[in-house]
């Protein structure tokens, strides 16, 4: 535990190593956040939740609450530069305050571990639509049967329990290899090359015949239809396509380099982020309406919709193929945040080595996950709460522990710390910090706040 100690001029420097460049860690937390949460779940929530209003409240969301956070959590974690259990005990104290702050670290740990565990079974369903689409299952195939290709898959526990067993088995390669060899390279050529073919499923949809119904569904807000319990799905789905409420981002900052400015990487990973969930939306919504099918289906849409585009586009098989093998490397990407706080807090805590320590975490990932496999085939009537298994593990996590993350990070950042951490850390009291420090302060914590406490 002696390398972390104050030894750089009196900063710490952490146990874990750290990025290369200020590149590398952009590149790092832009693959935490986009993930199957811009181009999977963005278009389902969005459709369950009506659409344009909802989409609005999003944006606000990820702009007013969700970048103060991000912005938090990171100069949090480059100060403690522990695993955010330790670096929230650690700072609760320096700062006067007590060190039972550890427990927004606790509760971090345990929301990315419950995430993960449904998370690797959608992308286990994304690793199946990479053979499905090399094979040319999809090529000519009516809507009908590509909903039908769906449920004949995701009814079969059998295979949805392999798919998810070799995504766990991917995300524990990798996150055992340590942070600096991990998948930065990946997230070099992931990003772009997702980007582009997200134009040219862009210019499909546009070309669909119903590309206005789909920019009016995703942008004419009716206000009638937004319930609280939406506004909560908005915020929810904000903290969980940013990765922010769980740590990830402390853990990722606690890496990070000292000259490093805060506020210029998160708002580049903040855009970034906000703009491929919206293509996504732009392609979705409007081979929606081409194809008849309904907009409110759930996880399913993406995996319906997309294949259908596919299956009529000359090279579809190509692009169908190359388009879910990057849609894998999103997730795999997104999948290492998900676990870093608690492999971090065990190699520090209980001196177990990296690779240890990772098997460990993922092999209890990967049981609690079953509870999801089994939502969508053998267990799929058993509804209790929010729905299914499943549903209850998402809701729990996006619309209750991240959000409630958020709330006491920037209460930590913002009241606990005092202006002379903060401002070291965000590089100065000009008008930017002055900025984050108000919304850090009294916006995002009264916001989370109203919202949870009027969806409840
Ligand atoms: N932001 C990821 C996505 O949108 O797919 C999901 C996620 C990754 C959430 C990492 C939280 C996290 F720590």
């Amino acid at each position: 535990m002696l390398s972390h100690q104050a030894n750089d001029g009196g900063k710490r420097t952490s146990l874990h190593g750290h990025w290369s460049s200020r590149m590398a860690f952009i590149l790092a937390v832009t693959g935490s956040a986009v993930g199957l949460g811009n181009v999977w779940k963005f278009p389902y929530i969005a459709g369950q939740n009506g659409g344009g209003a909802f989409v609005l409240v999003y944006l606000v969301c990820v702009f007013v609450i969700g970048m103060p956070v991000m912005m938090s959590e990171v100069l949090i974690g480059r100060r403690g530069r522990r695993n955010p259990i330790a670096t929230m005990g650690l700072l609760g104290e320096e700062e006067g305050s007590s060190r039972q702050w550890q427990w927004v670290g606790v509760l971090g740990v345990l929301a990315g571990i419950l995430i993960l565990s449904y998370y690797s079974v959608i992308a286990g369903w994304v690793l199946a639509y990479v053979v499905k689409s090399a094979t040319g299952e999809f090529a000519g195939a009516s809507s009908g049967q590509v909903t039908a290709i769906f449920t004949r898959f995701t009814g079969d526990w059998r295979l949805v329990t392999l798919s998810h067993t070799i995504f766990m088995g991917l995300t524990i390669f990798v996150v055992a290899r340590g942070v600096e060899r991990g998948l930065e390279q990946a997230v070099r050529f992931m990003v772009p090359a997702l980007l582009l073919l997200m134009f040219v499923l862009l210019g499909y949809s546009i070309n669909s015949g119903y590309f206005a119904d789909g920019v009016n569904f995703l942008f004419t807000p009716s206000w009638d239809k937004l319930t609280w319990g939406s506004v909560l799905a908005a915020l929810g789905q904000a903290f969980f396509t940013l990765s922010v409420g769980m740590g990830a981002i402390m853990a990722y900052g606690a890496y990070l380099p000292e000259e490093t400015s805060i506020t210029g990487s998160s708002a580049a990973v903040v855009v970034a982020d906000t703009g491929i969930a919206m293509l996504a939306g732009l392609v979705i919504f409007p081979l929606v309406f081409a194809n008849g099918l309904n907009p409110a289906d759930g996880p399913g849409l993406v995996f319906e919709t997309l294949p259908l585009a596919f299956g009529k586009m000359a090279g579809g098989v190509v692009f169908s193929t190359v388009f879910f093998v990057l849609l894998s490397f999103a997730a795999w990407t997104s999948a290492l945040g998900l676990v870093e706080p608690a492999v971090a807090w065990l190699v520090e805590h209980f001196h177990k080595t990296r690779a240890q320590a990772t098997v460990v975490v993922g092999g209890m990932i990967w049981l609690v996950g079953l509870g999801s496999v089994l939502s969508f085939n053998v267990l799929s009537d058993v509804k209790f709460l929010a729905g299914t298994i499943f549903d209850n593990v998402d809701y729990l996590t996006s619309n209750i522990m991240l959000p409630a993350g958020g709330l006491l990070i920037t209460i930590f950042a913002g009241w606990v710390m005092c202006r002379n951490s903060s401002a070291d850390e965000l590089g100065g009291s000009g008008g930017l910090y002055k900025t984050w420090r108000l919304l850090a302060r009294f916006l995002a914590p009264i916001g989370i706040l109203i919202i949870l406490v009027n969806a409840i």
